[in-house]
């Protein structure tokens, strides 16, 4: 028996069943959908790419995984290569994962144990944002604010290490004129917190961070797990500002196999590099550059490049804006758009009920969730489908 996610198993609408995937179009039996989705996010190629395929089928038969304790390939020598050239600044030091959760997992590791390395064992708190959403895991979830997730928490009551501060640079200057001596880290989805609500906030928010991090010695994380590769419409965030580290995961593979990584800056990696062993990082999953994630996440970044993906998302965000721009309605509450991401934000969640259905029956998957009806399309989607897309959105408040 399956257990699914986020649902209430006892009332649970039964999910559909996919038999087949290719391009932007997810099959069942009987019927045909465009993915608005890009499950979760993640599938920026659409599906069955025939040179994603390719890497996958060439690197199983060599072999599909060794660990990298005390081994090494060339999958993830590559990929930590290309990494290290294709990302700005001196953002040069990869540590895989297996999932996006366990990669912010090992950034805010990283960050404490930088400054426990250091000595500065005071160095506790982590400064997260208000409607943050950084994964499932525990202390992903406490440096989030969802509270529709991650209510469990409550049972722990407040947390001592974290605080929240909304997206404003008064916010942000009081916090750290109050903790920066107990803070290691500030941890922020760069310009788009994805399930939070997909909320957009301004580049200046986040140039003001990193001058405060600057100037109270603190790091700073960005989260680019759902906004890296260029769902933001840019490239990644940190080409605009640079953080001391970076997450990536979801379409670091073109959404094939489940990876991420945590990219260190030279400073960060000098905080372990010493004679003592102590002063290690101690982490290790088990499926940590596994070399299949590796072979797909090389050919979904050579076809990132090769295609000129900045042009096709710059072409999204263009229709996105002419489509929805004679969109109102009494229900809406507001409509944003950054790159390949749209959301309608309604008053009253109850108004988005019985949509997916409604989407499904004019052929788009679509998985809206509190007050936010939302389409992160694949890149590839032609026009016309994602013209269908957003028809399918606008015709349900009409
Ligand atoms: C910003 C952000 N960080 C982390 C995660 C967690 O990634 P994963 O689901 O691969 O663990 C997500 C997933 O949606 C995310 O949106």
């Amino acid at each position: 028996m399956i257990w699914y996610p986020y649902e209430q198993m006892k009332t649970m609408k039964a999910p559909y069943k996919i038999v087949d995937a290719n391009g932007v179009y997810l099959y069942t039996k009987d019927s045909k959908l465009i993915d608005s989705v890009s499950s979760w996010w993640s599938v920026i190629h659409g599906y069955k790419h025939p040179e994603l395929n390719q890497a996958i089928i060439s690197q199983a038969e060599k072999f599909a995984h060794v660990m990298l304790g005390g081994l090494t390939h060339e999958p993830v020598q590559k990929l930590s290569e290309k990494l290290q050239s294709w990302l700005p600044g001196d953002l040069d030091y990869c540590f895989f994962s297996d999932s996006g959760s366990v990669a912010v997992e090992v950034a805010l590791k990283m960050a404490l144990q930088y400054f426990m390395n250091r000595g500065e064992e005071q160095r506790t708190m982590i400064l997260a944002l208000e409607h943050a959403y950084h994964g499932d895991t525990f202390k992903t979830m406490e440096a989030g604010d969802d509270e529709d997730y991650h209510f469990v928490l409550k049972a722990y009551g407040p947390s001592r290490y974290v605080v929240h501060i909304p997206t404003n640079i008064e916010a942000l200057e009081k916090a750290f004129m109050k903790y920066h001596h107990r803070l290691n880290c500030f941890i922020v989805e760069p310009l788009l917190q994805g399930a939070g609500g997909m909320r957009m906030y301004d580049v200046s928010f986040l140039k003001k961070a990193r001058e405060l991090c600057d100037r109270y010695g603190v790091l700073l994380i960005f989260d680019e797990v759902a906004t890296g590769f260029g769902r933001t419409g840019n490239r990644f965030a940190a080409d605009l500002v640079l953080p001391d580290i970076l997450v990536l995961g979801k379409a670091l593979t073109g959404g094939y196999i489940g990876h991420g990584v945590t990219v260190a800056n030279r400073k960060v990696y000098e905080g372990f590099y010493d004679d003592n062993p102590e002063h290690a990082l101690m982490h290790g999953p088990t499926f940590m550059g596994n070399a299949l994630a590796c072979s797909v996440a090389l050919k979904s970044i050579e076809l990132f490049e090769k295609h000129d993906y900045m042009s096709k998302i710059r072409r999204i965000e263009e229709i996105t804006r002419r489509e929805m721009k004679d969109l109102s309605d009494y229900r809406i509450k507001e409509i944003r758009i950054m790159g390949g991401c749209v959301c309608i934000e309604v008053k009253d969640s109850a108004s988005l009920k019985g949509y997916q259905q409604f989407a499904y029956e004019r052929g788009v998957f679509s998985r809206p969730f509190l007050k936010y009806l939302y389409a992160m399309v694949p890149y590839v989607i032609k026009e016309e489908e994602l013209v269908k897309v957003l028809d399918t959105m606008k015709e349900w408040f009409n």
